[in-house]
């Protein structure tokens, strides 16, 4: 197996991409690299998994950063040829000859897709590139593990394709039901990929994460948002009364699961990965304490987002019985040391908030206007 694997590799090079620094390694393949979770998995993958060659495939969309893997490229620059680790494409996972190129030249032990378009709000404005990269991204990627015989392919997907939980828990087994344009299409990618596996025995896991939080986060997000504002001086857009709950999960947490499951997860399963159940106002009390200011000063109510849903309630007690995952930190205890890396790193958001790309949306987004 291990010699078809190589002969494999041999065959079918194409020069437009890196060799494989050495034929021995095992390669994985992560999409959406550059984003908020991919690069945190990149980073944390890079350091744990030296035995992983890593492909990181992103179309660097406005939510793409090659800034998020700083550190990873330098520390590749000091390694010796034959012992590189890292290796970067620029392309979207729309486009199903570029994947079948990356499966025929790397030959991929894993992929693991984060690429997606993430902001229900923009989805609200304009559903588009939702439908492209969500939903067609997940049926290229399909294709690509059906045809190259990848031996595992981790999808993540949200909790926010269960939609509003009034009472109770989502478990994996509860109905989709998708309130925004962007759950939407990420519950259509969940049942494409369930699809691939009955279908075709694709060796598919999906993994439904509740809402993230950390570093290197795209400041149009609630969290960072709220910090940089704050340390700007500016006002705290918050939808509606800021009375909604959420499922907030360290995105360490998140990717440790995330390792977990790839390596030990049941092929075909779905997990549920969330942590503390905690109300907007409750996140934005904590980032005002942190920072030394009066919530009440910096808030401003918004019109809500149309449709919004008022609780994510997922239960991720499957995880934790099959796999023994269990949080390891909390908003309380790592709020603070999330607030220092964004005051230290004032540089990394500048970049993003002084671009018109991001101005042009805030300018809505900071009035709650959903056309
Ligand atoms: N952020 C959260 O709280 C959260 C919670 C649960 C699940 N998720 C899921 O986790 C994944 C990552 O979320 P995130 O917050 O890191 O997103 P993000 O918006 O920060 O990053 C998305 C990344 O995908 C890339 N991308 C977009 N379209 C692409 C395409 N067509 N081809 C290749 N790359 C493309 C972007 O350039 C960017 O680097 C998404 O699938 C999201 O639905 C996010």
């Amino acid at each position: 197996m291990c010699l078809l694997r190589v002969h494999r590799f041999a065959l079918r090079k194409d020069a437009r991409y890196p060799e494989m620094p050495s034929m021995s390694q095992k390669t994985i393949l992560i999409t959406g690299g550059c984003g908020f979770i991919g690069s945190q998995c990149v980073r944390q993958f890079y350091r744990t998994h030296p035995e992983y060659v890593i492909v990181n495939l992103d179309l660097l969309t406005y939510a793409g950063n090659l800034e998020n893997l700083k550190l990873v490229e330098e520390q590749e620059r000091a390694l010796p040829s034959d012992q590189k680790r890292y290796i970067f494409v620029k392309g979207s996972i729309t486009d199903e000859a570029l994947l079948h190129t990356l499966c025929k030249q790397y030959d991929f032990r894993m992929i693991i897709n984060f690429a997606a378009e993430t902001h229900v709000d923009r989805s609200i404005i304009s559903m588009n590139d939702f439908i492209s990269t969500n939903i067609g991204g997940a049926r290229s990627l399909m294709e690509a593990v059906r045809a190259n015989k990848v031996d595992r392919f981790i999808h993540i997907s949200t909790d926010e394709v269960y939609g509003s939980i009034a009472y109770g828990t989502a478990s994996e087994q509860t109905p989709l039901h998708p309130s925004n344009p962007y759950s939407s299409s990420k519950a259509a990618a969940d049942l494409i990929v369930q699809s691939f596996v009955t279908t075709h025995n694709v060796p598919a896991i999906i993994i439904r994460g509740s809402n993230n939080y950390g570093t290197y986060q795209y400041p149009e997000k609630l969290i960072p948002l709220a910090i940089t504002n704050v340390i700007e001086k500016h006002k705290i857009p918050v939808h509606g009364a800021g009375v909604h709950i959420r499922s907030w999960l360290h995105v360490a947490d998140f990717c440790d699961a995330i390792d977990l499951i790839a390596h030990h997860g049941a092929v075909g399963s779905i997990y549920n990965v969330s942590a503390e159940e905690r109300s907007n106002m409750y996140v934005l009390q904590l980032i005002c304490d942190s920072l030394g200011v009066n919530l009440e000063e910096y808030k401003e109510h918004v019109s809500d987002r149309p449709g919004a849903d008022t609780r994510y309630a997922p239960d991720s007690t499957k995880l934790r019985e099959e796999l023994g995952w269990v949080p390891k930190r909390s908003l309380q205890k790592n709020m603070k040391e999330i607030v220092d890396w964004y005051m230290k790193n004032e540089a990394w958001w500048r970049a993003i908030k002084t671009k018109k790309e991001f101005q042009d949306h805030y300018l809505k987004q900071s009035k709650g206007q959903w056309y």
